[in-house]
């Protein structure tokens, strides 16, 4: 293959659909959805991608109905805790982003072992997008930035204040399901990202379908604004 993706994101969607198909609780799918993000990550290891991203849930899935934000929040603490000495015995840093000020503390708690535990690993680097929005993101950015700036720094960027600051910019983001949009995700970061749609609902989107998404990125070219011939 090609030129290979630095970094992969995922909005991962289609869960409740795919649990509605076979007449089940939503849950469900969001249950059969991590076994998709074990799937991705072990490819992810494989192929020596450095950064897999994912839209575990947006600043807007907090008006769903409550027992599926409290299954989803249980599945994530399950997730990390079984999950820790998979990111151990595969080199894989783990991170989770977003607006922590709506997790519980039991929750932030795992989350941080977790962080602290992988923080020195040099494989893959995983990061979950939780409770996260891309307008929140630069909300407040904008708002430390204004700090600092009225402080006397000039010499700052906006960039180094989202919460993704050090972690290169997608180059390839998936979202599964037939949607075609970006639905308040990483805003600023995806100025240059290759969008793949897939009609896939995400638990059957596996090893097979993130290897197609990959090959297809890796045919086409990317220009940055410039022209085809002053790329070559
Ligand atoms: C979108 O499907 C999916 C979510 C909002 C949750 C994604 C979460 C997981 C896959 C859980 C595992 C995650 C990790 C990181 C362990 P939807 O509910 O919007 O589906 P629909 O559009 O068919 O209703």
């Amino acid at each position: 293959m090609g030129n290979l993706p630095k970094h992969i994101t995922i909005i991962m969607d289609g869960n409740g659909r795919w649990a509605k198909q076979r007449g089940k609780e939503r849950i469900y799918g969001h249950f059969e959805g991590a076994e998709s993000v074990r799937a991705c990550c072990e490819l992810a290891v494989e192929m020596g991608i450095e950064y897999l991203s994912l839209y575990a849930f947006s600043t807007e899935n907090w008006n769903r109905p409550k027992e599926e934000v409290a299954g989803l929040m249980k599945l994530m603490a399950k997730s990390i805790l079984e999950e820790r000495p998979t990111f151990e015995k595969n080199n894989i840093r783990f991170m989770v982003l977003g607006d922590r000020s709506m997790l519980s503390d039991d929750l932030i708690a795992d989350i941080d072992n977790a962080m602290e535990e992988t923080s020195g690993n040099t494989g893959l680097t995983l990061i979950v997008f939780l409770s996260y929005s891309g307008k929140w993101d630069l909300e407040q950015a904008a708002s430390r930035y204004a700090l600092d700036f009225k402080d006397g720094k000039t010499d700052i960027k906006l960039e180094d204040y989202l919460c993704t600051a050090g972690i290169p910019d997608p180059d390839l983001l998936i979202r599964t399901s037939g949607e075609q949009r970006i639905s308040n995700y990483m805003l600023w970061q995806c100025a240059y990202t290759e969008f793949y749609f897939t009609e896939t609902l995400w638990p059957d989107f596996r090893k097979p379908e993130l290897r197609l998404a990959i090959e297809t990125y890796s045919s086409r070219e990317r220009r940055f604004g410039k022209t085809g011939e002053q790329i070559k």
